[in-house]
């Protein structure tokens, strides 16, 4: 397969090569191939795109970001809940950018505008002869219409075109994102990660509310008072307080109290 573009952008890590294909099966699959830190694999269609817990991700040629990126982590890195909360915020930053609102993280890996699902985030890691490997998906909707994603069955979708009234260009946000995506890893390489986490906290937006938080053991409730990448903190009845790992916790959901 041969890609019908390769970029170079003058980032420090990641995007220094971008693969830029019409159509693959998946940019997930085609950057977990090819074993080169930072490279960034974007396409405009995807005939076999994967979602979470193994649904498909559909998009008409163009309308979305479908863009990989392949990472070999150094140790401090190597943690999905940090991995996903950069690549969140890097989203998060960008939507405000080029639309000037403010996006909120679904807990683990959604982004949401006006609590609708804008952008997705797939994260797979596997160990490779290069060491472990995480390759970050993201796929950001750009271009559809409420009418396109009605149709597709994805009443709850949105796309950064419903805000605001010139078009987007996916190949010019893609490269936006990925400078972003570089600045704040660079950011986590050098050491700094209370920068990203007091910007994962802000698009959280849950502290101090009532939760859920989904466990594989079940659910725990109780308010949230403390939030980092180290730990969840919940302050439940009789003031006893309960923390539980980032990675402990599937789903983290504010709770509406009966009324
Ligand atoms: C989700 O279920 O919300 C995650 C969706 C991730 C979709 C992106 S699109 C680019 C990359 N390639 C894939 O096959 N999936 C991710």
């Amino acid at each position: 397969m041969t890609p019908t573009q390769e970029w170079t952008l003058p980032t420090r890590r990641l995007g220094r090569r971008v693969l830029v294909f019409d159509r693959v099966e998946s940019t997930n699959d085609v950057a977990a191939a090819l074993a080169e830190d930072g490279l960034a694999v974007l396409a405009d269609e995807q005939t076999r795109g994967r979602g979470q817990y193994g649904r498909t991700w559909q998009a008409a040629p163009r309308s979305s970001v479908l863009l990989s990126v392949l990472l070999f982590p150094p140790p401090p890195l190597r943690r999905p809940a940090l991995l996903t909360a950069w690549a969140t915020v890097a989203v998060c930053t960008t939507v405000r950018e080029l639309i000037g609102t403010s996006a909120r993280i679904k807990w683990p890996n959604d982004v949401l505008l006006r609590e609708r699902k804008v952008c997705g985030i797939l994260l797979e890691t596997a160990d490779s002869p290069n060491g472990p490997q995480c390759v970050v998906g993201i796929g950001l909707n750009l271009s559809q219409t409420a009418a396109d994603f009605a149709a597709g069955g994805l009443p709850q979708a949105t796309s950064l075109g419903q805000f605001r009234s010139e078009p987007l260009d996916t190949h010019e946000v893609a490269r936006h994102l990925l400078r972003r995506l570089d600045d704040d890893y660079h950011r986590l390489c050098r050491g700094d990660s209370a920068t990203l986490e007091a910007n994962w906290r802000h698009h959280l937006d849950l502290l101090g509310q009532l939760v859920r938080a989904e466990c594989a053991d079940g659910d725990r409730y109780g308010r949230l008072v403390g939030l980092s990448l180290e730990g969840v903190e919940l302050e439940r009845p009789g003031a006893t307080r309960l923390r539980l790992q980032p990675e402990q916790v599937k789903h983290l959901d504010p709770v509406v109290p009966p009324s």
